[in-house]
């Protein structure tokens, strides 16, 4: 095995040579990824690989196998992964690097049901075990659509492929949607399970590896000046957003039944609102945040009139620059009458000490008027106020909002004198940017958490519980939906629907236009 011409960490140009933390590096380790042929696959899992690889994290014989119904060699893998790197990758194109991965590149075609295919597998492990050192050490990626999750792990089973050789590893990696509701979620983990032990298992919400959706308990539990006022006595509600620009593009097939609440609510936004709610962990192992998240999602609670505290809605047509952008009904591939909805917005009651009375408001949207994630929390007016009320006319409420994204850093907004020779107070904000405060740069979400499964670190990756959990939070929300009614309209390009802001309204609130 040669390992001419692979930087380690030490030496590796990306890295900022003043850094002297320890890198996290993987050990001897071989990726193996199922629906390689897909659109995560190519622009996101693929050059996430090879960014690691560039920054000096992989090991030297680091391999990746690619699995897929297609009459494909390993040099036509090898330039698929080629192409997608070339276009996807956030790190320079370093020719020595690229050769050194690309020569433990495999590729099996065959269909998940095919058991040669497996064995064929099997001997491609083995052999890279041999001319590689990848040691036994093995993650299997399913990017595949979730009808096929059972099949792929009762091969890995029947194959041998999911029991590690003594002192190595197998993991499964899981992409969502964990199922479609409660039951069948409990059904998929309990196929997964019968196959991998849970801590063999890490099921991928890529907003959790996102830098800034780490920094909320940075935030939170490193300084000591956020926390005592994070709770019911300071905080009036919490509003969570995560808004998209952009349709369903050519994901008909995935999207339509789905929805904007099953695709987004479910799994991000409510982690998110785990990691803003949580007490602190005892410490910073995937045990002890798992046992916090768990213990919000069993306290949240949900409004007794759903109609009145929860909405959905689809987006219209409209023009847009002058041009006619398409309404979700009209999308390709979508049934004309579809009641799925690509925009939810809901309350939820986290009924515990902390946040007994603070609603937190959960929204998500396709075509909105910009893309942007963040969670806004809004604290209560001040108690009494010394000036007159015409001084304080214009001032809102004070607020730290945490930008998720793609302005990533953090706002405190609070009042200040207007200069003037009268007393008047408005609101000003102190804003932190990552791009200003670091020059690190972030890596990639997945680079992140595919580096987090071949070291084994499970902080970042939701467990079983947690994942149903949420679902038992989310299904009645749905169920009500089913019963009631087609959902509301939105013009494309608008902040939703007129529902959605009549939902705060009611509560004497209003939703933030970021
Ligand atoms: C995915 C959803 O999980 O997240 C998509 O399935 C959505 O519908 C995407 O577009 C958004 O991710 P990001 O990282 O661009 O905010």
């Amino acid at each position: 095995m040669s390992t001419a011409g692979i930087d380690t960490a030490w030496d590796n140009p990306l890295r900022d040579p003043r850094d002297r933390r320890l890198p996290r590096i993987a050990g001897p380790s071989g990726l193996v990824i199922f629906g390689v042929t897909g659109d995560l696959s190519r622009k996101k899992l693929m050059p996430a690989v090879y960014d690691l690889a560039n920054r000096g994290l992989l090991p030297p014989g680091f391999s990746l196998v690619g699995f897929a119904r297609r009459d494909w060699e390993d040099q036509d893998f090898a330039q698929v992964v080629h192409d997608a790197v070339r276009e996807h990758a956030r790190t320079p194109f370093r020719e020595e690097v690229w050769q050194q991965l690309a020569e433990g590149m495999r590729f099996i075609p065959g269909d998940f049901d095919d058991d040669s295919a497996f064995e064929q597998l099997r001997d491609a492990v083995e052999e890279l075990d041999h001319s590689r050192g990848t040691g036994g050490n093995f993650a299997f990626y399913l990017s595949v659509p979730p009808k096929f999750f059972p099949k792929v792990v009762e091969q890995l089973k029947k194959h041998g492929l999911a029991n590690a050789p003594d002192g190595s590893w197998r993991r499964a990696v899981i992409e969502k949607p964990f199922g479609h509701d409660l039951s069948s979620a409990q059904e998929l983990n309990a196929i997964v399970h019968d196959v991998f032990e849970p801590d063999q298992v890490f099921r991928i919400d890529h907003y959790l590896g996102k830098e800034t959706v780490q920094n909320i308990l940075a935030l939170r539990f490193a300084n000591q000046m956020f926390e005592p006022i994070w709770n019911r006595s300071y905080v009036d509600h919490i509003q969570i957003t995560m808004a998209e620009d952009i349709g369903i593009g050519g994901r008909a097939g995935y999207y339509d039944g789905i929805g904007s609440a099953r695709d987004v609510i479910q799994n991000h936004l409510l982690q998110l609102m785990a990691l803003t709610a949580m007490e602190e962990p005892a410490s910073f192992d995937a045990a002890s945040l798992l046992a916090e998240k768990l213990k919000v999602f069993k306290a949240v609670k949900l409004p007794e009139d759903l109609g009145r505290h929860t909405v959905r809605a689809q987006y219209a047509g409209a023009w847009q620059g002058g041009e006619k952008v398409r309404g979700y009904l009209e999308e390709d591939g979508i049934d004309p009458s579809s009641t799925t909805d690509t925009y939810a917005a809901v309350r939820l009651n986290v009924d515990n000490r902390r946040w007994a009375g603070v609603p937190f408001y959960l929204r998500t949207g396709k075509r909105l008027g910009r893309r942007v994630t963040e969670i806004a929390v809004v604290f209560q007016r001040a108690p009494h106020s010394p000036f007159d009320s015409t001084a304080t006319e214009e001032l809102g409420a004070n607020a730290i909002v945490i930008r998720v994204q793609p302005d990533e850093g953090v706002t405190v907004r609070f009042g200040s004198k207007v200069p003037g020779t009268s007393m008047e107070i408005r609101d000003v904000t102190m804003d932190f940017a990552y791009g200003e405060s670091f020059t690190e740069s972030s890596p990639e979400a997945y680079e992140r958490l595919i580096l987090d499964v071949l070291l084994g670190d499970a902080n970042l990756f939701p467990r079983h519980q947690e994942v149903e959990e949420s679902w038992r939070i989310l299904d009645p929300i749905e169920e009500y939906w089913a019963r009631h009614g087609r959902p509301a309209q939105y013009a494309s390009g608008s902040w939703g629907p007129e529902e959605a802001d009549e939902m705060l309204a009611q509560d004497g609130r209003s939703w933030r236009r970021p």
